[in-house]
């Protein structure tokens, strides 16, 4: 595995690559790996004979109060772990690297419909700041396809988008969420638990399944199901963000006659936001 820091190191992989007609994949992640990073590197390596994983802590996608200065910066174990993954290149560029300019001069992708709802409601920034730098690192690897989880589904939704609207010639793969064995989403945030809230926190994987039986029974209250699982949250110690049912792929609430659901939820433990998400379909 080779690790690149600039633009132009990566282009020159990729476009010899791509020049001997090998398919690439992307993996961009924010660093600090666990297993569920892992598993999208296995999966791309079975997409495509070329692998590239990006690691950069985004500072657009971050609120003014939010823990960009603290989130774990792990290089050097993250790198250990790609690399026995198999992935072929690194690129872990700089924030003068990416952004240049003065970040509120430069250009930003919004994606407007899908990005002030759910944690974009308490996030205001947040998607913007995703869709901005997926954008750039899609225009710096040219790959032909990108991998992302579904544990952040609101993310999936807004990528597969902005793919959609600004013709990014690049197939979006989601990858199924990857769970402890209690059943808590893995995220790099879990770090932030305490023993007692990482006791806690399979509850909100637990309330997502449960609600999921409800509406599965044929319960179409949605908003008393959501009010319920609230409840069963606070009970249990978080403090909710939001939980909500809604369309999967535009996250709007549902008519009658729609199937095809995703339940949503966020919900504070300690100084960790969890999120995760179930499919109802
Ligand atoms: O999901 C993440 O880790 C980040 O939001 C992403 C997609 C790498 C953009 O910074």
């Amino acid at each position: 595995m080779q690790t690149v820091h600039t633009i132009a190191e990566l282009r020159t992989h990729v476009s010899g690559w791509r020049r001997a007609g090998e398919r690439v994949a992307l993996v961009p992640t924010m660093g600090n790996l666990h297993r569920g990073h892992i598993h999208l590197v296995e999966r791309a390596r079975a997409q495509a004979p070329r692998t590239v994983a990006s690691i950069f802590v985004n500072p657009t996608q971050f609120g003014p109060k939010e823990d960009f200065a603290g989130y774990p910066r792990t290089l050097a174990e993250d790198s250990r772990q790609l690399e026995a993954a198999g992935l072929d290149l690194l690129f872990a560029p700089s924030v003068a690297e990416m952004y240049p300019r003065p970040l509120e001069t430069m250009t930003q992708v919004s994606v407007p419909e899908l990005s002030g709802i759910l944690c974009g409601a308490s996030r205001p920034i947040h998607f913007r700041g995703v869709a901005t730098v997926v954008s750039k690192l899609f225009n710096m690897a040219q790959p032909d396809i990108a991998l992302f989880g579904e544990k952040d589904w609101q993310q999936l939704m807004v990528i597969r988008r902005l793919v959609a609207d600004l013709d990014f010639p690049i197939e979006i793969i989601g990858v199924p969420t990857v769970r402890e064995i209690d059943g808590l989403a893995m995220s790099s945030r879990n770090g932030y638990l305490t023993p007692a809230e990482r006791a806690i926190a399979p509850a909100l994987y637990a309330t997502l399944l449960a609600s999921a039986e409800q509406l599965r029974a044929g319960g179409r209250d949605y908003e008393q199901v959501a009010a319920d699982a609230n409840a069963r949250l606070a009970d249990a110690g978080f403090r909710p963000d939001y939980f909500a049912i809604r369309r999967a792929d535009d996250l709007q609430p549902p008519g009658e006659d729609d199937r095809d659901l995703r339940i949503l939820a966020a919900a504070w433990l300690g100084r960790a936001r969890l999120i995760d998400n179930i499919a109802v379909g």
